[in-house]
């Protein structure tokens, strides 16, 4: 996987971290904080910005997923659900990357049916060009084009989430053909 080209490096993606987790430190200081990591992919992006946010955070997790191969389904699937109650709390939505959006809008109107004090979303990457519904995002690490990327946390069929940068798929799908047509 060395020679893959990063999209983003680990640097930028770990620099970037770095100032997302100061602005929410300043802007969830006094509040009754409870983070929901979006899994599977947001799970590297989630450990590594709560570690830098400065302050008591409750966690939760929701295993959401629309993707069937490398397509949106537009079907949103939920294998777990949140746990905590959520009413009256300051509610963070961790994200790995938004897409037409859907998977979002589904989580936030779950969530907004406990009625949380507040609602905010912190994603990763915003791949606004391909967006169906309106989402508003709070904080966003990078806008992305129209790639389909993987590695931080995101896959290609469920390959590639341990890459530690981000990566365009057509470079690794070519690594896994060639991997393949060596060991055959
Ligand atoms: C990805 C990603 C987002 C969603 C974004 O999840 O983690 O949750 O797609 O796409 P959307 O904006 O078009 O809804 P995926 O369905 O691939 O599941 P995963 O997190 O388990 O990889």
């Amino acid at each position: 996987m060395d020679d893959w080209k990063p999209l983003f490096t680990q640097q930028e993606i770990q620099s970037r971290i770095k100032q997302l987790a100061k602005k929410i430190t300043g802007d969830y200081k006094d509040k009754d904080f409870i983070a929901i990591c979006v899994l599977k992919g947001a799970f590297l992006f989630f450990g590594d910005l709560i570690r830098l946010i400065d302050l008591p955070v409750t966690v939760d997790f929701i295993i959401a997923s629309s993707y069937i191969k490398n397509q949106s389904s537009g079907h949103i699937q939920i294998d777990y659900q949140m746990k905590e109650v959520l009413t009256n709390k300051d509610v963070l939505i961790i994200e790995d990357i938004v897409d037409t959006g859907l998977t979002l809008k589904y989580i936030i109107e779950t969530i907004a049916e406990q009625k949380p004090k507040s609602l905010k979303v912190c994603a990763l990457l915003d791949k606004k060009e391909r967006r169906q519904v309106k989402v508003n995002l709070d904080y966003v690490g990078f806008d992305v084009p129209d790639l389909f990327v993987v590695g931080y946390g995101m896959d290609y069929e469920n390959q590639f989430r341990n890459i530690p940068y981000i990566a365009v798929v057509d470079d690794a799908v070519k690594h896994l053909k060639h991997c393949n047509d060596n060991v055959r």
